[in-house]
């Protein structure tokens, strides 16, 4: 089968650094280019850190392209306790020699799907803006993307930044409702399944058997990470959202899937940025997306680390 052409609309963040690098690892995908967004730091930040991250890998030749820097309507909300000042926990990355491209991130994503109709599968990893900026200045993205991947939402679960709201839809609530109600078809991996699936330290140690500056990266990035989810939500290890919807754009087989219409709060209440589902469609409405709701996540997990030990062999 041909790879699949992907965007990444990221802001790394540790997790989102190691979709990155799954993407690199993963023959099964060809990572077309990156467009970075605001949410775990700033939008100049994580574009800079996206240089980084790709230089790290010998892959500077991919493009990045600087989105937006704050969401539709609330103010900005970055993460620095959870990924650290720079986004990247305690990792040290040289500046990047590449620079970022000149186009705007989400005039890329509207450049990019429209010029190849059907072709571009979109990965969403931060907060929806950029993706909700280009629907809106250029609607026929909806039907001339392939699919779109988002990381975002608790359903069932409890919130990661409010007790009802996940993070990437509490920062940009706003645009993840136009998203969510754009009619792009979408697969959504909510923290139902990202929960579940628990890099250890026992996962950590198997990768630093390989002296790579990957390995490294990897080591520096999460122990951060681990560090936060110990003392915050009791967690031994780290949960790693963004590869894992990276890897369900080859393997979708790591979950099970419910056809939903979910929704997200936009009032200004203790709800806002919740995703709720009609489970038992009492709005009579279509289903808007698919949803992750059952995982695998040793099949996950297994993949993630065989494809860090390949990249990291390849890297000295
Ligand atoms: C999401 O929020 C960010 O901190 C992570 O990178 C991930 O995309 C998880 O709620
Ligand atoms: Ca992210």
């Amino acid at each position: 089968m041909n790879p699949k052409h992907i965007i990444l609309d990221t802001d790394p963040g540790i997790d989102d650094a190691l979709a990155i690098l799954l993407a690199l690892a993963s023959p099964e995908v060809v990572l077309d280019g990156i467009s970075a967004v605001h949410g775990n730091a700033s939008a100049e930040q994580v574009t800079t850190n996206a240089l980084s991250i790709l230089e790290l890998a010998n892959a500077s030749h991919i493009p990045v392209y600087q989105g937006c820097d704050l969401p539709l309507v609330k103010e900005s909300l970055l993460s620095p306790e959870t990924h650290g000042n720079s986004g990247l926990g305690y990792a040290n990355l040289s500046a990047p020699a590449t620079k970022p491209q000149i186009k705007h991130g989400s005039d890329y994503l509207i450049e990019q799907i429209m010029s190849h109709p059907g072709e571009i599968t979109l990965v969403a990893i931060g907060p929806l803006t950029n993706v909700a900026i280009a629907i809106r200045k250029e609607p026929r993205i909806v039907q001339n993307v392939k699919e779109v991947f988002v990381m975002g939402g608790a359903i069932k679960h409890q919130g990661n930044t409010t007790p009802l709201a996940e993070y990437n839809t509490f920062v940009d609530p706003h645009s993840a409702h136009i998203v969510f109600h754009s009619g792009m078809p979408i697969i959504l991996t909510p923290l139902d399944v990202t929960y579940e699936c628990i890099f250890l330290k026992e996962d950590l140690n198997r990768l630093l058997k390989i002296d790579s500056p990957i390995t490294k990266f990897i080591s520096d990035s999460t122990r951060f990470y681990m560090e936060f989810h110990d003392e915050y939500q009791k967690i031994d290890g780290c949960v790693i959202n963004d590869p894992m919807t990276l890897a369900l754009t080859y393997m979708p087989e790591i979950c099970d899937y419910q056809d939903l219409y979910v929704d997200v709060d936009i009032s200004t209440g203790v709800g806002l940025g919740n995703t709720f589902a009609d489970f038992y469609n009492y709005e009579k409405k279509k289903p808007n997306m698919k949803v992750a709701m059952g995982v695998r996540p040793r099949m996950f997990m297994e993949l993630f680390l065989e494809r860090m030990e390949k990249l990291a062999k390849t890297i000295s």
